[in-house]
């Protein structure tokens, strides 16, 4: 999959210090200085389309609660409370989470909540901090997790912890509402690019059902040689989780 921060070059630079299981505090250091330096060309200007086209067939109730886990300043998760539901972000940097208020028009209430500052307006709250700090009990019972650009800004080697985490913060019948940008690999047939992507398969199958619910493809500039188109899958995958999980893991 590709990897969300591959314009960033300091994310790409700086090498990834996993100091204790479940945190990745040298990336973290480089997320925080992106964003006070505004290099955050993965922020969408508008609301995800594929969020407004495929989120209705989850046929949630309203008032349902969503998780977003590194959640930037997305204006998807205003679109999210607008649908009636109740939404949770959780940000490392307070810079995008300033940012997400302010842009918005919105006056947030801030408090301390343990290691983390939570922010809130109405049905929009963001916890500030770390989310490999998070536990099940910050964030209470949630439905649905939206991922857009959360597990791909993660270092491959980091993956694995993220959804192992995710599992430990929601409850079993939870589902991923998950988007991804894919580039094939060269060797790959037109029916593997287009199914399920090695990599989701390898961290969500233990614990979810997953549902391809769309496959577009797109030829798009390759940022490496500027004169060639590359070809991306843009994809939305719909995880429902099983009711039994493995010990370990998720
Ligand atoms: C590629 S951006 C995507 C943001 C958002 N999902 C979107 O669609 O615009 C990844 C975000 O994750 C945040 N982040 C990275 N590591 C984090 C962590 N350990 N805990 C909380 N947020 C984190 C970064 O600061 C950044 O805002």
């Amino acid at each position: 999959m590709r990897k969300t921060t591959e314009s960033h070059p300091a994310v790409e630079a700086e090498p990834v210090v996993a100091e204790e299981p479940g945190r990745c505090d040298g990336d973290n250091q480089l997320w925080l200085q992106c964003w006070r330096e505004r290099r955050t060309d993965f922020h969408q200007s508008e609301v995800n389309p594929l969020l407004s086209r495929f989120w209705p067939s989850l046929k949630l109730v309203h008032g349902s609660r969503v998780f977003v886990p590194l959640c930037g300043k997305s204006l998807d998760m205003i679109w999210l409370a607008q649908q009636g539901h109740e939404v949770l972000g959780v940000e490392l940097s307070p810079v995008a989470v300033e940012d997400f208020f302010r842009e918005n028009g919105l006056q947030p209430v801030k408090r301390q909540a343990g290691q983390f500052t939570l922010w809130s307006h109405g049905k929009l709250c963001i916890l500030c901090g770390d989310y490999f700090a998070l536990n099940a009990d910050d964030i209470g019972i949630f439905d649905t997790v939206y991922d857009r650009a959360a597990l791909t800004a993660l270092p491959e080697n980091v993956r694995g912890l993220y959804v192992a985490q995710l599992g430990r913060l929601v409850p079993k019948n939870a589902g991923v509402f998950l988007l991804t940008i894919e580039d094939a690999a060269e060797d790959a047939t037109l029916s593997q690019a287009a199914g399920v992507d090695e990599e989701i398969a390898r961290l969500y199958t233990a614990a979810f059902e997953i549902d391809l619910a769309y496959v577009e493809s797109v030829f798009e500039p390759d940022p490496e040689s500027p004169d060639a188109l590359r070809r991306a899958e843009y994809k939305v995958y719909r995880l429902s989780g099983k009711s039994e999980r493995p010990v370990s893991g998720l």
